[in-house]
């Protein structure tokens, strides 16, 4: 049966990590896939999560299933970090939603919702885009395009030819944005342009679905989603997933949320129906432990705190090492202009050099990046940022 099958080559992402991991220079530098390191090049787990798990540990009471949607209480806290407490479409009772394994999980299983409502629709996906959004939505059944969003010529977002695609798409269309800092490109949308996106999706009738997979790496946990609920105030349905995989730390626990704003309560019980179906169908439900994290620290004062000041601590540095960054490649001489990557934010930026360069770093620097020049910020660190700098002045 599976002779004929042909290999395929590694994940454009996850497969740097074999390559970087088989790597025996002591000095290699991984700037691969989008996971937050400390200055020592560790991935720690957050105290306030090792708090909430030894709690947990001490209250659970049972292994029991929990059902296709996860736990309410999760969904509650989770609903009001990404819409805010009190959100309009929160009071209007409009909203239903899932706990997923992972960010992935809720952009499959609302891939597939849309599938259910509308077989082959056509979403739109930036370009460029996470290189997973693709199969993810492509293997539900969507047909997929793509809208101009970064011009590599001058590292900059090119809104004018953004909506210049965007003002003829309609409605039984969707419209994919990213919440804020843009995987891979690291150029966010301003309030102004979300201004306008809302306008052209309520006037135009183009469904959102806004994918926020690192709140609070941006600026902060409610600037970072200040698009997402302008736009969840202007439109009647719009789709969200959610991600506590970079925020929580809880990368391997694999913890999503699927959201969806209708247009009213009677077709909210309806799409919740069929959204459940769609993960009954798909992995039955989802795993408890890592959400039920993320629960034990959204409802208790002093752990929020906590988890946020190491959010804040994790969104300094990044920002610190993109200062850092700049200025390292200047110092070397670097031949080109970097001073976008300190505007950008999140995880991520386009170094801006090309595959043969890329490919040369890697063979003569072990150092680590994704094909497109995909670098990964916090695998910088004091240590290893002038070996970075001087690396690349020399393959440019
Ligand atoms: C990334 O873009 O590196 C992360 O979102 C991890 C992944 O699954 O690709």
């Amino acid at each position: 049966m599976f002779d004929h099958l042909s290999s395929l080559p590694p994940d454009p992402i996850l497969g740097l990590l074999a390559s970087y991991r088989a790597d025996e220079n002591p000095g290699k530098i991984d700037l691969g896939v989008g996971v937050y390191k400390d200055e020592a090049g560790h991935t720690a787990v957050l105290q306030a999560v090792k708090e909430a798990e030894t709690r947990l540990l001490q209250s659970e009471e049972t292994k029991a299933y929990i059902g296709p949607a996860g736990t309410p209480g999760f969904n509650t806290v989770m609903q009001e970090l990404v819409l805010g407490a009190g959100h309009p479409a929160l009071l209007g009772g409009r909203v239903r939603s899932a706990q997923t394994p992972g960010g992935c999980g809720a952009l499959r299983v609302l891939a597939e919702l849309i599938n259910r409502a509308k077989a082959g629709a056509t979403v739109w996906v930036s370009d460029p885009t996470w290189a997973n959004h693709v199969p993810l939505l492509g293997n539900a059944g969507l047909h997929i395009k793509s809208y101009p969003y970064y011009d590599r010529a001058t590292s900059s977002l090119q809104f004018d030819k953004m909506v210049e695609t965007l003002k003829n798409v309609g409605e039984g269309d969707v419209v994919l944005f990213h919440a804020c800092c843009h995987n891979p490109c690291g150029a966010d949308l301003t309030r102004e342009q979300w201004k306008v996106l809302a306008e052209m999706a309520q006037k135009q009738g183009f469904t959102p679905f806004i994918d926020m997979a690192y709140q609070g790496f941006g600026e902060s946990l409610g600037d970072d989603a200040y698009g997402l609920r302008l736009m969840a105030e202007s439109v009647p349905e719009m789709l969200v997933a959610a991600s506590c995989s970079k925020n929580f730390g809880l990368y391997r626990e694999r913890v999503g949320l699927a959201m969806v704003i209708y247009a009213n309560g009677e077709a909210a019980d309806k799409g919740q129906s069929q959204m459940l179906s769609a993960i009954r169908g798909n992995y039955s439900m989802p795993p408890s432990h890592g959400a039920a994290i993320v629960e034990s620290i959204l409802t208790d004062a002093g752990l929020k705190a906590n988890w946020e000041a190491e959010l804040t601590e994790m969104r300094e540095r990044i920002n610190s090492l993109r200062a850092g960054l700049v200025e390292g490649l200047v110092a070397v001489d670097a031949a080109g202009e970097f001073g976008f990557i300190r505007q950008q934010k999140g995880m991520f930026s386009f170094l801006g050099i090309s595959l043969e360069q890329v490919q040369q770093l890697q063979k003569d620097y072990s150092i680590y990046m994704v094909d497109s020049s995909r670098i990964s910020i916090a695998g910088l660190s004091s240590n290893n940022m002038e070996y970075f700098c001087r690396a690349v002045a020399s393959v440019l």
